[in-house]
């Protein structure tokens, strides 16, 4: 009989080995996904689900080492000791993409708190400018999750890491879905501390700063602009 744990092993951990911080999450729903979200035919509605979706399956592997605490409860017909989450947990979208992955991920998490980030890249320069924060008063006590489906070239997601840490978060993991080699190193690169989750690391940047085959403009498609 083949192992559970096998599989377990085969699909979450590939082509980490260059990249120490980097979790690639392999799972094969999140992979069919990912597809789905790719293809240029799909629609708006159909890429705002999806992404939730994805978001969500993420959420599972991200959370995987969660502190517990124990907890007596009743059931109908007796009582147990068992555990319940013992960890803050700040969501920090990085506008506007970002947005597309709060929802999937609060279904898990409902009492997460949510900070907002807003941050685009100059399309000359492809510099990030920062134009908005807000973030709940306890970050420097949890787990803050950056939700931004896509790393392109890093500014964007290093420019909310470091916004976040100037305000006090502790615990940091990025978590995207769609990542180019560039943007992970200089994630590990400025912000050596901070674990990263892709499910997919894909091939390269083209000369626009666009992921290739990436999926385009991830606010475009999740917004309906152009
Ligand atoms: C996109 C994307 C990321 C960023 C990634 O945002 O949602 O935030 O680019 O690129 P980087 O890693 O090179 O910084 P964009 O600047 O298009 O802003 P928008 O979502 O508001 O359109
Ligand atoms: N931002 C996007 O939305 N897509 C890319 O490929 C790169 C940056």
């Amino acid at each position: 009989m083949v192992s559970l744990f096998k599989f377990r092993i085969i699909f979450v951990a590939d082509k980490t080995f260059a990249y120490p911080m980097l979790i690639l999450l392999k799972h094969p729903l999140l992979t069919h996904k990912l597809s789905q979200l790719r293809k240029k035919e799909t629609t708006t509605k159909e890429f705002r689900e999806t992404m939730e979706e994805i978001a969500g399956l993420m959420a599972y592997e991200v959370t995987n080492d969660l502190p517990l605490k124990n907890v007596i409860v009743e059931t109908p017909l007796a009582k147990l000791q068992t555990r319940e989450l013992d960890a803050d947990i700040v969501l920090v979208p990085v506008l506007r993409a970002g947005l597309g992955m709060v929802d999937g991920i609060t279904r898990l998490i409902p009492s997460a708190r949510i900070g907002h980030i807003g941050i685009y890249r100059d399309h000359k320069t492809l510099e990030p400018l920062t134009y908005y924060t807000k973030f709940p008063g306890n970050l420097a006590d949890a787990l803050v999750m950056v939700l931004d489906p896509m790393l392109a070239t890093g500014g964007s997601s290093g420019a909310a890491i470091q916004v976040l840490k100037e305000n006090g978060a502790r615990i940091i993991k990025l978590v995207c879905v769609v990542g180019a080699p560039e943007g992970v190193r200089k994630i590990e690169h400025d912000h050596p501390d901070v674990q990263i989750y892709l499910a997919s690391l894909d091939e390269k940047l083209d000369d626009n700063g666009y992921i290739l085959p990436g999926l385009g403009d991830a606010g475009d498609r999740l917004f309906g602009t152009s």
